[in-house]
């Protein structure tokens, strides 16, 4: 279980969260909805050990999170995939995805699986493997982005904004992937503005203003909430 109780994280005299209690069980697909700013991404910066938290805790199971190193988190199990993806496009796709398994790399023979793990998941990186990441079409290039946080051996893998840009036909194949990796045990934490498709796959979710957790619910829940269905479905 990944628990976050009463994180607070400032940025300056700014209070980006407050008081942010929220946790995803073994093998559930989480969702955050959120308006732009609302702190989805600083909740993810914080879990991933980039934000320090003012206030409050973060444990994985029974390992303290709070005030580690990032790369001890990913060791611990707990790998971000970012907004934006933040490939490095002059790299070539393998060297990205290389970039992923770094904590692990006294483990050679691992790696070689997880990279076989990776490319048998998305065959098209193994075809284009010593191409550009920034050759890429947007939808391969978020692949290149999961494919880089799978290398790090995620047992839980945050999901920030993967669906951000890409056709509709794009965004339903990454679904898709998403579905698959947790249902292959992965527990997922997932931000999204496309919230519809995000809960229709997930089996919880929290929706946040302004830095604050202010409805918490079940797939179903939320999905019949008035209040969630125009603020973030539009029906
Ligand atoms: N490094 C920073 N310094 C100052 N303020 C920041 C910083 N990063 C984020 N903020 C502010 O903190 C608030 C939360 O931002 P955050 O990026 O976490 O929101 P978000 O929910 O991920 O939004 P989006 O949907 O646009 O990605 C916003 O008001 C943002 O302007
Ligand atoms: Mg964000």
């Amino acid at each position: 279980m990944l628990q976050l109780d009463k994180v607070s994280v400032d940025y300056g005299s700014f209070r980006a969260l407050d008081n942010v209690s929220l946790h995803a069980k073994q093998g559930e697909l989480v969702v955050l909805l959120g308006a732009n700013g609302a702190g989805k991404s600083s909740i993810f910066l914080t879990i991933s050990g980039l934000n320090r938290p003012k206030t409050g805790s973060i444990r994985f199971g029974d390992k303290e999170l709070t005030g580690s190193k990032p790369s001890k988190i990913v060791h611990d199990g707990v790998v971000h995939c970012p907004e934006g993806r933040k490939l490095f496009p002059g790299m070539s796709v393998l060297k990205n995805l290389m970039l992923g398994g770094y904590v692990h790399r006294s483990d050679k023979a691992g790696l070689q699986r997880t990279l076989d793990e990776v490319f048998s998941m998305f065959p098209i990186l193994k075809e284009k493997k010593d191409l550009p990441a920034g050759s890429l079409s947007g939808g391969q290039q978020q692949m290149v982005a999961i494919g880089r946080a799978l290398m790090g051996r995620p047992k839980a893998l945050l999901l920030d904004e993967p669906s951000l840009g890409l056709a509709p036909l794009v965004v339903n194949q990454v679904f898709d992937i998403i579905q698959r990796i947790n249902k292959a045990g992965t527990t997922v934490l997932l931000a999204e503005q496309n919230a519809y498709a995000a809960l229709n796959i997930a089996d919880r979710g929290y929706v946040i203003e302004s830095g604050r957790i202010v409805m918490e619910g079940s797939r179903s829940e939320l999905l019949n909430n008035e209040e969630v269905r125009k603020a973030y479905i539009g029906a």
